[in-house]
Order: structure tokens, then sequence, then C-alpha cells
């Protein structure tokens, strides 16, 4: 194996002291203890650690991210890309909703104008767009425009055939994100407890249902008895957090024909799945798109840089006036941004050549860690640069152990929940190793991940 940890002491103890008190300073989201180290500098695929331990407080440490940052730097870090859009993107004034903005107009009219990049999901002039600061953000905005549809703007009167619309379909196992309004559609407890809850009988009440992901049967099942009372279905095309779980081919079909059948709002939340599938987009099959009326994005929109997301949604969708207006709604700097990134990426055939490094990698996973360590791994999902290696109920109660070995063996990659118990008898999915390679790593880098994680995994004893 190439890799070593670099054996150069940190010589300015004071600059890790500091890197450990404001770490600590951090509030810590996942309860359990963090993991030692803080990034210092990136380049590509590379990340520098620095190891706050106290045993081996300073070290060095170069790993290859396998996690491209929460699946969100597209380009791999300090990519000359995005650093020029960055800087073109401060020079070009300040806007607000109000005013038409240049790099807003342009980087909208590449996509969805005459001719526009995305065109063949979202045929010009059916659809507009907004921005938000990040997915859950997106998400919150989809769901406003879900529940607004049921009313006529001003006097919030219920449109004629929505009276009975008050019931959202989302799935079992769905992560949508952390704010308030998103609370409801995830069926997890721990992301619910002590949360604010639905409440159909409430003035302008809501009630979501939760139907197992990726089952024909339930979906059928579920609209042929309720479909009168939806309003809308929310889902993630391939679930992320549950631990990469794609649906049977057609499913996605079926469910935008039901939906479109039934005058039900379709929702996709594609804040993960974007650009990750080998195609922009992850609602499509082999006939091509599956419409929807509403579609978020984040993550690798911001192409590592900035924190983004777009709502793309049906014309006629819209909140009242001014009861959505955000001073982050695609401001010069992320369109700047976003539009280089993603002119970028075609030029370059990143979404083929990411696919064909995806597919190389999964089989390789599938040997090296399914086959070669069975006791730590079980199963390989996923699909383009979004892969997913589920652990077994002995290896999940030691992830922390895991992660650590990944770590010292070269690899920084992240876990998934999984989606735990299912209802119908559907099997238990554990927590899941997700490794999510920015579109510009090479099959050699690839090939060097699994060959890191292997070995991190050896040392789990
Ligand atoms: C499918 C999905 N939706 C929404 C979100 C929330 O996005 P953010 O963390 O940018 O708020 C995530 C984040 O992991 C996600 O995977």
């Amino acid at each position: 194996m190439s890799w070593a940890p670099a054996a150069r002491d940190d010589r300015d103890g004071e600059r890790t002291d500091a890197l450990a008190r404001g770490t600590e300073l951090h509030l810590n989201h996942y309860g359990a203890e963090r993991l030692p180290f803080a990034c210092v500098g990136g380049d590509g695929l590379e990340l520098d650690l620095v190891d706050l331990s106290p045993e081996r407080r300073g070290r060095r440490l170069r790993l290859l991210d396998a996690s491209a940052g929460y699946a969100s730097a597209t380009l791999g870090a300090g990519h000359p890309v995005v650093r020029a859009a960055l800087m073109r993107g401060t020079g070009v004034g300040n806007v607000t909703d109000e005013l038409g903005s240049g790099e807003r107009a342009e980087l909208l009219d590449r996509l969805l104008g005459p001719g526009g990049l995305w065109t063949a999901h979202f045929p010009t002039g059916r659809y507009h767009v907004s921005g938000r600061n990040s997915g859950s953000e997106g998400n919150e905005l989809a769901l406003r425009l879900v529940l607004e549809s049921r009313f006529d703007g001003r006097r919030l009167r219920h449109r004629p055939g929505k009276e009975r619309r008050d019931t959202i379909l989302a799935f079992q196992g769905a992560w949508h994100g952390w704010t308030g309004g998103l609370v409801p559609l995830l069926n997890r407890r721990y992301y619910r407890a002590g949360l604010p809850a639905p409440d159909a009988a409430a003035p302008y009440g809501l009630r979501v249902d939760h139907i197992p992901f990726g089952d024909p049967d339930a979906l059928a099942e579920y609209f042929a008895a309720s479909a009168d009372r939806l309003l809308a279905v929310v889902v993630e095309p391939i679930q992320g957090d549950a631990g990469i779980l794609a649906p049977p081919p057609g499913y996605l079909r079926d469910l935008a024909r039901r939906c479109a059948a039934d005058e039900v709002l379709l929702v996709a939340d594609e804040v993960l799945t974007f650009a990750k599938t080998g195609q922009w987009f992850a609602m499509r099959d082999a006939d091509g798109p599956v419409p929807t009326d509403i579609t978020v994005i984040g993550k690798f929109l911001g192409m590592g840089a900035v924190s983004t997301s777009m709502v793309i949604a049906r014309k006629e969708l819209a909140a009242r006036s001014s009861g959505t207006v955000t001073t982050s709604d695609l401001r010069p700097l992320p369109c700047a941004v976003i539009r280089d990134g993603i002119e970028h990426i075609g030029a370059e055939g990143l979404l083929r050549r990411s696919a064909e490094v995806g597919a190389r990698l999964a089989e390789r996973l599938d040997a090296a860690l399914v086959g070669g360590h069975p006791d730590v791994f079980t199963e390989v999902r996923g699909v383009g640069s979004m892969l997913g290696v589920e652990l077994t109920a002995a290896a999940a109660d030691r992830i922390g152990a895991l992660r650590t070995q990944l770590i010292e063996a070269g690899v920084y990659a992240e876990f998934m929940a999984g989606a735990g118990k299912r209802s119908g008898g559907r099997r238990y999915i554990h927590p899941t190793l997700r490794i999510v390679l920015p579109l510009t790593a090479t099959a050699a880098q690839a090939d060097e991940i699994v060959d890191r994680v292997a070995a991190g995994a050896r040392e789990l004893r």
C-alpha cells in the first residue's frame, strides 16, 4: 500500500491546542464521542488531518476522501474551476429577489431556457426555480408549495377538490432534513421523539402516512385505499440515510403515473442523488425522465464550496406573496459556482466517467469487502458514484472502532444509519458504509480506496 501517515510531528503545538479547543466548542450532533481529528487542508481527493487525540496529538495524516464531505464535494477539494467561479461571483454586485441578476438569469437560462441542459426533465416554460441555503431548506420550501396548493392564495379557502386532501405520503426510513417542518415526514422514532407531530385535526393540519419504500404492492394498496385524501408524495429516488436503497425497476415511473392519475403532487428529494447516478437526476429510467411536480436538489449542486439548494417546481405552484422571500435565494456567488461547475462537468464528461469508475468500484468493493470480510460487510448497493456497503450486526456495534481503523488505513468515509426494522416482514437494514466519490475521482483512486477500506476492516478485531 502506498499510503503512510506523514512522519513529521506538528511543530506548532499551539495551533493543535487551538484546534482541539475549537473542536470542543462545536456542538456535537452525534452524541457519541467524535473522531479526534481536524481537517486542515485538502487537494482533490486528498485531505490533511491533524490528530487531536491525547496519545498522538499533532500527528499529521493525509487521507483519501471517500465521503466527498457529506456527499457534497463534487469536484474534490480546491478545484481551479470552483476557485475561479468564487472569484467571479464576488464581483458582480448585490441583488435581491426583486431585481434580476446576471448570474442567476444566465444560470437558469442555461439550465431551463430554450434548449437548456435540463429541459428533458423540466420542459421550458413549465417550471420555475427558487434557491435556498441547504437541502433541508429546499425541502421546507417544497413542502410549503405543496401545502399552499390546497388553498386560494389570499383567503386560505380550499381550492375546489382540495377540501379532503390532508395527507402526505412519505416512506419508511426516509431522510429529508432536520428542520421543524420536515420532522413529520420522518418515521424513525429517534428523529421525531419530543418534536412537533402532525395533527390532521388542527386547522390547516396535516396527516403524514408512511409505507415501505420500493414495494410496488404496498404502493398499489395505499393508493387504492387513500388516493382521494392524498395531497402529495415525497420520495428520495434512492434512499440515502436508510442505507443506499434503490427501488426496483419501474417503481418510480409507476409512482409518477399513479400521482398524475389521482392529481397528487409528486415531490422528488434529489438533494443527495443529484449528479451522482451517472445522470443529473435519479428520477429516470430506461424510458427517460420520470416527471415530477417539484424536484429539490442540493449537496453536489454547490460544488463543495457553497451550501445551496434549488427547488424546481411547476409554474402553477407558488406561495402567498412574500411568504417565502429569503435573503439567500440564488445569490450571484452560488449561481456562479453552480454554472461553472455544471459547465465543467458537462465539458469533461464527468457524469459518464464517474458512473464507469463507480461500477468498477462496486465490483471491487463486493469482492474485497463482502467477499474478503464477511464478518464485517454484507452487501454492496448503489449506483454511479454513490455506493453503500452494509455492515453485519456485529460490525454495526463497532462503528466507532471501524471508523478509526479506516482513518488509520488512510481513508475517510461516512456511515448511514440504515433503515433498521421495517414493516411487512422486510429485512432489517443495518448501518451502512457510504462511499461517495467526487466526480473527478480516477479508477486508480477508487482502487486505492478499496484497498484501504479492506486494510482497515482487517484490523477490526
Ligand atoms: C435526501 C436528503 N434530503 C435532504 C437532506 C438535507 O440536506 P442538508 O443537510 O443540506 O440540509 C439530505 C442530507 O443528508 C439528504 O440526504
